[in-house]
Protein backbone atom coordinates (compact mmCIF):
# COMPACT_ATOMS: atom_id res chain seq x y z
CA UNK A 1 0.00 0.00 0.00
CA UNK A 2 1.28 3.52 -0.93
CA UNK A 3 0.33 6.46 1.65
CA UNK A 4 0.62 9.97 1.23
CA UNK A 5 0.53 12.01 4.10
CA UNK A 6 0.77 15.77 4.11
CA UNK A 7 2.14 17.61 6.81
CA UNK A 8 3.79 15.30 7.81
CA UNK A 9 6.22 16.91 9.53
CA UNK A 10 4.42 18.67 12.26
CA UNK A 11 3.24 17.42 15.40
CA UNK A 12 0.44 14.59 14.37
CA UNK A 13 1.70 13.70 11.39
CA UNK A 14 5.34 12.50 12.33
CA UNK A 15 3.51 10.89 15.03
CA UNK A 16 0.65 9.24 12.62
CA UNK A 17 4.07 8.25 10.32
CA UNK A 18 5.83 6.61 12.83
CA UNK A 19 2.44 4.85 14.03
CA UNK A 20 2.19 3.67 11.05
CA UNK A 21 5.24 2.15 9.57
CA UNK A 22 5.48 0.50 13.04
CA UNK A 23 2.34 -1.31 12.51
CA UNK A 24 2.46 -1.69 8.92
CA UNK A 25 6.36 -1.65 7.88
CA UNK A 26 5.21 -3.36 4.38
CA UNK A 27 3.59 -0.05 3.53
CA UNK A 28 5.15 2.94 2.09
CA UNK A 29 4.56 6.70 3.21
CA UNK A 30 5.33 9.65 1.25
CA UNK A 31 5.54 12.79 3.67
CA UNK A 32 4.94 16.13 1.49
CA UNK A 33 5.40 19.02 4.29
CA UNK A 34 6.31 22.44 3.21
CA UNK A 35 8.48 22.92 5.85
CA UNK A 36 6.64 25.87 7.16
CA UNK A 37 7.16 26.93 10.92
CA UNK A 38 5.85 24.08 12.25
CA UNK A 39 7.60 21.83 10.45
CA UNK A 40 10.37 19.75 11.88
CA UNK A 41 12.48 17.22 9.99
CA UNK A 42 13.82 15.95 13.14
CA UNK A 43 10.68 14.48 14.03
CA UNK A 44 11.41 12.02 11.57
CA UNK A 45 15.80 11.92 11.97
CA UNK A 46 15.06 8.17 13.26
CA UNK A 47 14.03 6.66 9.51
CA UNK A 48 15.24 9.65 7.76
CA UNK A 49 17.09 6.45 5.75
CA UNK A 50 14.08 3.87 5.56
CA UNK A 51 13.44 3.67 1.82
CA UNK A 52 9.84 2.89 3.03
CA UNK A 53 9.50 6.89 3.75
CA UNK A 54 10.60 9.14 1.40
CA UNK A 55 10.04 12.60 1.72
CA UNK A 56 9.44 15.07 -0.53
CA UNK A 57 9.42 18.75 0.38
CA UNK A 58 6.38 20.24 -1.34
CA UNK A 59 3.46 22.66 -0.69
CA UNK A 60 -0.34 21.83 -1.05
CA UNK A 61 -1.31 24.95 -1.84
CA UNK A 62 1.07 24.93 -5.18
CA UNK A 63 -0.81 21.82 -7.82
CA UNK A 64 1.86 21.67 -9.97
CA UNK A 65 4.16 20.87 -6.93
CA UNK A 66 2.66 18.06 -5.52
CA UNK A 67 1.40 16.83 -8.99
CA UNK A 68 4.53 14.34 -9.65
CA UNK A 69 3.70 12.64 -6.12
CA UNK A 70 0.05 11.35 -7.32
CA UNK A 71 2.08 10.14 -10.43
CA UNK A 72 3.45 7.04 -8.04
CA UNK A 73 0.09 5.55 -7.70
CA UNK A 74 -0.82 6.79 -4.00
CA UNK A 75 -3.46 4.53 -3.02
CA UNK A 76 -4.28 6.55 0.51
CA UNK A 77 -4.32 10.02 0.91
CA UNK A 78 -4.14 11.55 4.84
CA UNK A 79 -4.49 14.88 4.90
CA UNK A 80 -2.71 16.81 8.26
CA UNK A 81 -1.21 19.64 6.50
CA UNK A 82 -2.61 22.52 8.13
CA UNK A 83 -2.11 25.67 9.64
CA UNK A 84 -3.43 24.99 12.93
CA UNK A 85 -2.99 27.55 15.50
CA UNK A 86 -6.07 30.09 16.24
CA UNK A 87 -4.12 33.08 17.65
CA UNK A 88 -1.84 32.91 14.50
CA UNK A 89 -4.87 32.87 12.35
CA UNK A 90 -6.08 36.31 14.23
CA UNK A 91 -2.49 37.97 12.46
CA UNK A 92 -1.99 36.21 9.07
CA UNK A 93 -5.64 34.43 7.94
CA UNK A 94 -4.28 34.25 4.20
CA UNK A 95 -2.33 31.56 4.99
CA UNK A 96 -5.07 29.97 6.58
CA UNK A 97 -6.89 30.21 3.71
CA UNK A 98 -4.17 29.27 1.06
CA UNK A 99 -3.10 25.59 3.07
CA UNK A 100 -6.00 24.83 4.15
CA UNK A 101 -8.63 25.37 1.82
CA UNK A 102 -6.76 26.10 -1.09
CA UNK A 103 -4.53 23.12 -0.64
CA UNK A 104 -6.96 20.66 0.06
CA UNK A 105 -9.03 21.05 -2.89
CA UNK A 106 -5.56 20.69 -4.83
CA UNK A 107 -5.29 17.20 -2.88
CA UNK A 108 -8.68 16.48 -3.58
CA UNK A 109 -8.38 17.25 -7.32
CA UNK A 110 -5.15 15.46 -8.00
CA UNK A 111 -6.32 12.51 -6.03
CA UNK A 112 -9.35 12.05 -8.21
CA UNK A 113 -7.38 12.95 -11.62
CA UNK A 114 -5.30 9.75 -9.98
CA UNK A 115 -8.16 7.42 -8.61
CA UNK A 116 -7.22 7.61 -5.20
CA UNK A 117 -8.72 4.52 -3.64
CA UNK A 118 -9.40 7.05 -0.28
CA UNK A 119 -9.09 10.38 0.93
CA UNK A 120 -9.14 11.12 4.27
CA UNK A 121 -9.60 15.04 6.03
CA UNK A 122 -8.09 15.13 9.46
CA UNK A 123 -10.44 17.64 10.94
CA UNK A 124 -10.82 19.37 14.20
CA UNK A 125 -14.26 19.41 16.89
CA UNK A 126 -13.92 23.28 16.83
CA UNK A 127 -15.25 23.33 13.46
CA UNK A 128 -18.85 22.99 15.35
CA UNK A 129 -17.57 26.37 17.32
CA UNK A 130 -18.00 26.07 20.99
CA UNK A 131 -20.51 24.96 23.62
CA UNK A 132 -21.70 27.29 27.23
CA UNK A 133 -19.59 26.00 30.15
CA UNK A 134 -22.56 24.92 31.63
CA UNK A 135 -23.89 22.87 28.85
CA UNK A 136 -24.03 19.65 28.90
CA UNK A 137 -24.00 19.12 24.91
CA UNK A 138 -21.88 17.56 22.98
CA UNK A 139 -20.90 17.96 19.43
CA UNK A 140 -21.73 15.02 17.33
CA UNK A 141 -21.31 13.53 13.49
CA UNK A 142 -24.86 15.65 13.10
CA UNK A 143 -24.09 19.22 14.73
CA UNK A 144 -23.71 22.04 12.16
CA UNK A 145 -20.54 23.34 11.52
CA UNK A 146 -20.31 26.87 12.66
CA UNK A 147 -16.92 27.19 13.47
CA UNK A 148 -15.62 30.87 15.01
CA UNK A 149 -12.42 31.62 14.11
CA UNK A 150 -10.58 31.97 10.49
CA UNK A 151 -8.51 28.32 11.83
CA UNK A 152 -11.61 26.71 12.28
CA UNK A 153 -13.81 28.52 9.03
CA UNK A 154 -10.76 27.33 6.50
CA UNK A 155 -11.09 23.78 7.79
CA UNK A 156 -14.81 23.80 7.78
CA UNK A 157 -14.36 25.24 4.43
CA UNK A 158 -12.11 22.18 3.43
CA UNK A 159 -14.49 19.45 4.86
CA UNK A 160 -17.37 21.42 2.56
CA UNK A 161 -15.38 20.78 -0.65
CA UNK A 162 -14.30 16.82 0.45
CA UNK A 163 -18.04 16.25 1.13
CA UNK A 164 -18.47 17.85 -2.50
CA UNK A 165 -16.03 15.73 -3.83
CA UNK A 166 -17.79 13.09 -2.81
CA UNK A 167 -21.04 13.65 -4.12
CA UNK A 168 -20.10 15.05 -7.12
CA UNK A 169 -17.09 12.89 -8.12
CA UNK A 170 -17.55 9.79 -6.20
CA UNK A 171 -14.37 10.32 -4.17
CA UNK A 172 -13.98 7.89 -1.78
CA UNK A 173 -13.76 9.90 1.74
CA UNK A 174 -13.77 10.33 5.05
CA UNK A 175 -13.01 13.22 7.44
CA UNK A 176 -12.64 12.63 10.85
CA UNK A 177 -13.23 15.83 13.58
CA UNK A 178 -10.59 14.85 16.92
CA UNK A 179 -10.52 17.16 19.93
CA UNK A 180 -7.02 18.24 21.20
CA UNK A 181 -4.27 16.39 20.96
CA UNK A 182 -1.21 15.98 23.90
CA UNK A 183 1.87 14.20 22.76
CA UNK A 184 5.72 14.41 21.61
CA UNK A 185 6.44 16.69 18.62
CA UNK A 186 3.83 19.54 19.20
CA UNK A 187 5.64 23.02 18.43
CA UNK A 188 5.62 25.14 22.10
CA UNK A 189 3.24 27.75 20.97
CA UNK A 190 0.42 25.45 22.32
CA UNK A 191 -1.11 25.68 26.24
CA UNK A 192 0.55 21.95 26.83
CA UNK A 193 3.92 22.06 25.84
CA UNK A 194 4.08 26.39 26.25
CA UNK A 195 3.46 25.41 29.85
CA UNK A 196 6.04 22.36 30.02
CA UNK A 197 8.73 24.93 28.40
CA UNK A 198 8.13 27.80 30.15
CA UNK A 199 8.41 26.16 33.69
CA UNK A 200 11.26 24.70 32.26
CA UNK A 201 12.79 28.26 31.48
CA UNK A 202 11.73 29.32 34.86
CA UNK A 203 9.12 31.17 33.30
CA UNK A 204 5.13 31.31 34.26
CA UNK A 205 2.60 30.19 32.31
CA UNK A 206 0.59 32.47 30.45
CA UNK A 207 -3.02 31.63 30.78
CA UNK A 208 -5.52 33.36 28.61
CA UNK A 209 -8.97 35.04 29.91
CA UNK A 210 -10.36 33.21 33.56
CA UNK A 211 -8.51 30.04 32.12
CA UNK A 212 -12.33 28.75 32.51
CA UNK A 213 -12.54 27.30 29.24
CA UNK A 214 -12.88 23.41 28.42
CA UNK A 215 -11.31 21.16 26.55
CA UNK A 216 -11.25 17.62 25.69
CA UNK A 217 -7.59 16.17 25.36
CA UNK A 218 -6.91 13.18 24.00
CA UNK A 219 -2.95 11.42 23.72
CA UNK A 220 -1.77 11.95 19.90
CA UNK A 221 -1.43 8.06 19.28
CA UNK A 222 -5.18 7.71 20.14
CA UNK A 223 -5.90 9.57 17.53
CA UNK A 224 -3.48 8.14 15.25
CA UNK A 225 -5.71 5.09 15.72
CA UNK A 226 -8.56 6.19 15.25
CA UNK A 227 -7.77 7.86 12.40
CA UNK A 228 -6.16 4.72 10.91
CA UNK A 229 -9.41 2.81 12.04
CA UNK A 230 -11.82 5.57 10.22
CA UNK A 231 -9.01 4.35 7.21
CA UNK A 232 -9.95 0.76 7.02
CA UNK A 233 -13.31 0.46 8.65
CA UNK A 234 -15.05 3.82 8.59
CA UNK A 235 -17.90 4.52 5.68
CA UNK A 236 -17.48 6.42 2.98
CA UNK A 237 -18.29 9.97 2.42
CA UNK A 238 -18.91 10.26 6.30
CA UNK A 239 -17.48 11.54 9.17
CA UNK A 240 -16.46 10.16 12.80
CA UNK A 241 -16.12 12.44 15.97
CA UNK A 242 -12.98 11.48 17.71
CA UNK A 243 -13.08 12.44 21.64
CA UNK A 244 -11.26 11.37 24.92
CA UNK A 245 -12.82 9.70 28.39
CA UNK A 246 -11.87 11.91 30.75
CA UNK A 247 -13.98 13.99 33.15
CA UNK A 248 -14.46 17.72 31.94
CA UNK A 249 -11.26 19.53 32.91
CA UNK A 250 -10.55 23.63 32.67
CA UNK A 251 -7.77 25.27 31.35
CA UNK A 252 -6.57 25.91 34.83
CA UNK A 253 -7.27 22.25 35.67
CA UNK A 254 -5.08 20.69 32.94
CA UNK A 255 -2.45 23.54 33.85
CA UNK A 256 -2.41 22.38 37.79
CA UNK A 257 -1.91 19.04 36.98
CA UNK A 258 1.06 19.91 34.88
CA UNK A 259 2.29 22.04 37.56
CA UNK A 260 1.92 19.54 40.19
CA UNK A 261 3.61 17.29 38.59
CA UNK A 262 6.92 19.35 38.01
CA UNK A 263 6.68 20.25 41.54
CA UNK A 264 5.35 23.80 41.43
CA UNK A 265 2.39 25.92 42.58
CA UNK A 266 -0.23 27.89 41.53
CA UNK A 267 2.19 31.16 41.52
CA UNK A 268 3.96 29.96 38.01
CA UNK A 269 0.03 30.79 36.89
CA UNK A 270 -0.35 34.84 34.94
CA UNK A 271 -3.75 35.40 33.79
CA UNK A 272 -3.24 36.99 30.29
CA UNK A 273 -5.66 39.13 28.13
CA UNK A 274 -8.07 36.37 26.79
CA UNK A 275 -7.99 35.85 22.99
CA UNK A 276 -10.25 37.28 20.58
CA UNK A 277 -13.19 35.44 20.34
CA UNK A 278 -12.00 32.67 22.28
CA UNK A 279 -14.04 29.52 22.12
CA UNK A 280 -15.86 28.51 25.84
CA UNK A 281 -16.00 24.52 25.45
CA UNK A 282 -15.71 22.10 23.35
CA UNK A 283 -16.95 18.22 24.19
CA UNK A 284 -16.91 15.56 21.70
CA UNK A 285 -19.78 12.55 21.31
CA UNK A 286 -17.23 9.78 20.05
CA UNK A 287 -20.43 6.65 19.93
CA UNK A 288 -20.07 6.36 16.25
CA UNK A 289 -16.39 5.45 16.59
CA UNK A 290 -17.15 3.24 19.27
CA UNK A 291 -19.20 1.05 17.56
CA UNK A 292 -16.13 0.52 15.01
CA UNK A 293 -14.07 -0.99 18.59
CA UNK A 294 -12.17 2.35 19.15
CA UNK A 295 -11.24 3.90 22.32
CA UNK A 296 -8.61 5.88 23.89
CA UNK A 297 -6.06 3.88 25.66
CA UNK A 298 -4.19 6.59 27.47
CA UNK A 299 -5.32 8.09 30.49
CA UNK A 300 -5.22 11.77 30.52
CA UNK A 301 -2.70 11.84 33.95
CA UNK A 302 -0.72 9.36 31.91
CA UNK A 303 -0.76 11.26 28.41
CA UNK A 304 0.02 14.25 30.57
CA UNK A 305 2.77 12.31 32.35
CA UNK A 306 4.29 10.89 29.39
CA UNK A 307 4.06 14.65 27.67
CA UNK A 308 5.77 16.06 30.70
CA UNK A 309 8.86 13.62 30.60
CA UNK A 310 9.28 13.58 26.64
CA UNK A 311 9.70 17.90 26.64
CA UNK A 312 12.23 17.40 29.82
CA UNK A 313 14.55 14.70 28.15
CA UNK A 314 14.15 16.51 24.88
CA UNK A 315 15.35 19.96 25.64
CA UNK A 316 17.76 20.40 22.58
CA UNK A 317 14.23 19.71 20.46
CA UNK A 318 12.35 22.78 21.87
CA UNK A 319 15.06 24.81 22.74
CA UNK A 320 16.00 25.46 19.36
CA UNK A 321 12.83 26.38 18.25
CA UNK A 322 12.36 28.96 21.25
CA UNK A 323 15.22 31.10 20.55
CA UNK A 324 14.06 31.55 16.83
CA UNK A 325 10.77 32.38 14.92
CA UNK A 326 8.90 31.50 17.90
CA UNK A 327 9.87 34.10 20.27
CA UNK A 328 8.38 37.09 17.28
CA UNK A 329 4.91 35.23 17.85
CA UNK A 330 5.17 34.69 21.50
CA UNK A 331 6.08 38.66 21.55
CA UNK A 332 2.92 39.32 19.60
CA UNK A 333 0.79 37.07 21.38
CA UNK A 334 1.90 37.60 25.01
CA UNK A 335 3.84 40.58 24.73
CA UNK A 336 7.66 40.63 25.77
CA UNK A 337 7.50 38.51 29.39
N1 LIG B 1 -3.22 19.66 17.28
C1 LIG B 1 -4.45 19.29 17.60
O1 LIG B 1 -4.80 19.22 18.79
C2 LIG B 1 -5.43 18.93 16.51
C3 LIG B 1 -6.68 18.43 16.87
C4 LIG B 1 -7.58 18.07 15.86
C5 LIG B 1 -7.22 18.20 14.54
N2 LIG B 1 -6.00 18.70 14.21
C6 LIG B 1 -5.64 18.80 12.79
O2 LIG B 1 -4.56 17.92 12.58
C7 LIG B 1 -3.71 18.41 11.54
C8 LIG B 1 -2.28 18.46 12.04
O3 LIG B 1 -2.22 19.32 13.18
P1 LIG B 1 -0.85 19.53 13.96
O4 LIG B 1 -1.19 19.96 15.33
O5 LIG B 1 0.04 18.38 13.73
O6 LIG B 1 -0.27 20.78 13.16
P2 LIG B 1 1.22 21.32 13.01
O7 LIG B 1 1.06 22.79 12.88
O8 LIG B 1 2.11 20.77 14.07
O9 LIG B 1 1.71 20.69 11.63
C9 LIG B 1 1.24 21.12 10.39
C10 LIG B 1 2.22 20.64 9.33
O10 LIG B 1 1.71 21.03 8.04
C11 LIG B 1 2.78 21.57 7.29
N3 LIG B 1 2.23 22.53 6.32
C12 LIG B 1 1.66 23.73 6.59
N4 LIG B 1 1.29 24.32 5.44
C13 LIG B 1 1.61 23.46 4.42
C14 LIG B 1 1.48 23.51 3.01
N5 LIG B 1 0.94 24.58 2.40
N6 LIG B 1 1.90 22.45 2.29
C15 LIG B 1 2.46 21.36 2.90
N7 LIG B 1 2.65 21.29 4.24
C16 LIG B 1 2.21 22.32 5.00
C17 LIG B 1 3.68 22.25 8.30
O11 LIG B 1 4.99 22.44 7.79
C18 LIG B 1 3.62 21.25 9.46
O12 LIG B 1 4.60 20.26 9.31
C19 LIG B 1 -4.27 19.76 11.15
O13 LIG B 1 -5.01 19.58 9.97
C20 LIG B 1 -5.17 20.15 12.31
O14 LIG B 1 -6.25 20.95 11.88
C21 LIG B 1 -5.10 19.08 15.16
Amino acid sequence: MKVLVTGGAGFIGSNFIHYWLKKYPKDQVFNVDALKYAGNLENLKDIEADPNYPFIKGDISKYDEIEPIFKKEIDIVVNFAAQSHVDRSLYDPYEFITTNIIGTKNLLELSTRYKVKKFHQVSTDEVFGDLALNSKDKFSERTLLKPSNEYSATKASAEMIVMAYNFTYKLPTTISNCTNNIGPNQYPEKLVPLAITNIMEGKKVPIYGSGKNVRDWLHVLDHCSAIDLVIKAGKVGERYMIGSDHEEISNIQLIKKILKIMKKDGDWMEFVTDRLGHDRKYAVDWSKIKKLGWKPKYKLDDSIRLTVDWYMKNEDWWKKIKSGEFRKHYEKVYGNR
